[in-house]
């Protein structure tokens, strides 16, 4: 027993050395290298997975990095949907890319700016600066730089189908300005129906809260706002709170087309006890200012009320990819994205790699195959660059070498985990060679620790802990900022 405690002692010790070491560590870096002209100039467009993940794993010590993103953060995108109803702040999930810059052994050079076109006979960017928190454009004159090396991590963008109305009304859930948004309108749409001569019909309008898309981000919205309806609305609204409505509509016949039945049915009955209306078959055709247009099973349309409405239904390239592709318009003949080969290389481009989900992979697009996809990238291109210095040479091509030198990639999948509302997750996960299936409230502990681990440093997953924490002893906020 004394050994035991001994080792138990023992292990908290060096486990709070390391923790205070690492934290220390991390607001003091060490000095960097400056940019070296006898080296290659490797530039990363954006900061999410793919590029992040590529970031973290790459060895300045072999390239001159740039990185050019409109976001100075790296995003952790599957706890977003919790952001919307404050069940964790928003700046828990993001983490500063310059905290991981100023890491790397060689200063890496950041442009906070979007990437609108790219010439690449030339090797050439065009960058356009972000508009300012204010809204204001400012200068924005565009820039140009040069690569030798190009990784496209653009990800995509949210997928409207053309419908119309949907770009002006509905609020979208992809980056942490639309979390924003959310939270605000749903605040909003309380309040004003909270407001003493409102009438019926339009308190029922104010209050019903539409989720279009049935897939994994809309079915986590949806359970994030039975949540918040459940454990807070519920007290601080006595009487508004039962006639809030939550309904989802999908245009498949049945929701989460990518996961296994079992837990499609799991997800809908868990619904259905939680009073969220699902409508499959049912298709959002125009989106209007108070209320939109469907498509029924029965090819009828009908007009519905609505307060606030969550348009989750996918992504689309981003227009900079359109941009690269026209570049190369023989070859990349696919509309959703960068066609790339099994080393990630543009086809039909020289120097250019795509990661993520502008990369036409064969692969869903997921955070897991995004920074899977980076890691894989950044160490073939330092293992590479290595062996070269090893063996005096100074001008290797390590875009055709990747070939020679390396094995294809692979991607390994971890399985799909989402949380569908009242402390439930499901999660469908490779074991061996099946696929093992699971939902409930131990599968929601899991889903739990599972991203508190995958979170991108100790910074955001203490904040996220202490979130969590929070909202268990003091529920969620629900002011109106
Ligand atoms: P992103 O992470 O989208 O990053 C793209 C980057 O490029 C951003 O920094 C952006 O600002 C930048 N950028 C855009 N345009 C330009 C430009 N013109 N020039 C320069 N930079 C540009 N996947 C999972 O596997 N598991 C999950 O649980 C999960 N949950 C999700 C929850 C939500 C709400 C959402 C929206 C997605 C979720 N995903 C999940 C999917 C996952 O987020 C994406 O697959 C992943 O973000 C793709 O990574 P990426 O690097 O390709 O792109
Ligand atoms: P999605 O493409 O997975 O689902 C969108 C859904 O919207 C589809 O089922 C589609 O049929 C439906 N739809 C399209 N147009 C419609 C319309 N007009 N009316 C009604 N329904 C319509 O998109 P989502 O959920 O945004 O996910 C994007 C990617 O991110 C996917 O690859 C997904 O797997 C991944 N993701 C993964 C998560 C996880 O693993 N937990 C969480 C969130 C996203």
């Amino acid at each position: 027993l004394r050994t035991l405690k001994r080792v138990i002692y023992g292990t908290a010790l060096v486990g709070a050395t390391y923790t205070g070491w690492s934290m220390y560590r991390n607001r003091n870096p060490a000095e960097q290298k400056a940019f070296d002209p006898s080296k290659k100039t490797l530039v990363l467009l954006g900061t999410g997975w793919g590029s992040t993940t590529m970031l973290k794993n790459l060895d300045t010590d072999h390239y001159n990095v740039v990185v050019v993103s409109p976001r100075n953060y790296f995003l952790f995108t599957p706890l977003l949907p919790s952001c919307t109803v404050g069940t964790i702040e928003n700046r828990s999930i993001m983490e500063p890319v310059r905290l991981l810059m100023r890491h790397k052994s060689r200063e890496v050079k950041f442009y906070e700016a979007e990437c609108t076109d790219i010439d690449a006979e030339r090797k050439e960017l065009t960058l356009v600066r972000r508009a300012d928190s204010e809204g204001s454009k400012g200068d924005r004159e565009p820039v140009k730089i040069n690569y030798d090396y190009l990784v496209v991590g653009v990800g995509g963008t949210v997928n409207t189908f053309g419908t119309p109305g949907v770009e002006e009304n509905a609020c979208f859930l992809k980056e942490m300005g639309d979390a924003r948004k959310i939270r605000r309108r749903l605040m909003d749409s309380i309040e004003s129906a909270a407001f003493g001569d409102v009438s019926e019909a339009e308190r029922d309008r104010l209050l019903h809260m539409v989720v279009v898309g049935g897939g994994p981000t809309g079915i986590e919205y949806a359970g994030e706002l039975h949540d918040f309806l459940q454990d807070d609305l519920s007290q601080w609204y006595p009487e508004l709170a039962k006639k809030i409505q939550i309904t989802l509509i999908e245009a498949l016949p049945n929701v989460l087309p990518a996961f296994d039945k079992k837990l499609i049915d799991y997800t809908q009955s868990t619904f259905k006890e939680n009073q969220i209306t699902i409508l499959t078959r049912t298709m959002v055709k125009e989106v209007k200012e108070k209320s939109f247009i469907v498509q029924n099973p029965d090819g009828t349309r009908s007009d519905i009320p609505y307060g606030l409405l969550v348009w989750a239904t996918g992504i689309k390239a981003q227009p900079v990819v359109d941009r690269i592709r026209a570049q190369f318009a023989q070859v990349q003949t696919n509309g959703r994205g960068l066609l790339v080969d099994e080393y990630l290389r543009v086809k039909g481009a020289r120097d250019i790699w795509a990661v993520g989900d502008c990369a036409l992979s064969g692969y869903a697009p997921l955070a897991q195959v995004a920074s899977q996809q980076g890691k894989w990238l950044a160490r073939r291109l330092n293992s590479l660059a290595t062996q070269a210095a090893r063996e005096n040479k100074t001008d290797v091509d390590v875009f055709n070498l990747i070939e020679e030198k390396s094995r294809p990639f692979k991607y390994s999948s971890q399985g799909s985990l989402a949380y569908i509302g009242s402390e439930k997750a499901i999660a469908d996960l490779p074991f061996f060679n099946r696929n093992i299936t699971a939902g409930g409230v131990a599968t929601f502990w899991f889903w739990k620790s599972a991203y508190v681990n995958e979170l991108f440093s100790l910074r955001n997953s203490t904040l996220v802990v202490s979130d969590w924490v929070k909202r268990f002893f003091f529920g969620r906020d629900i002011s109106r900022e």
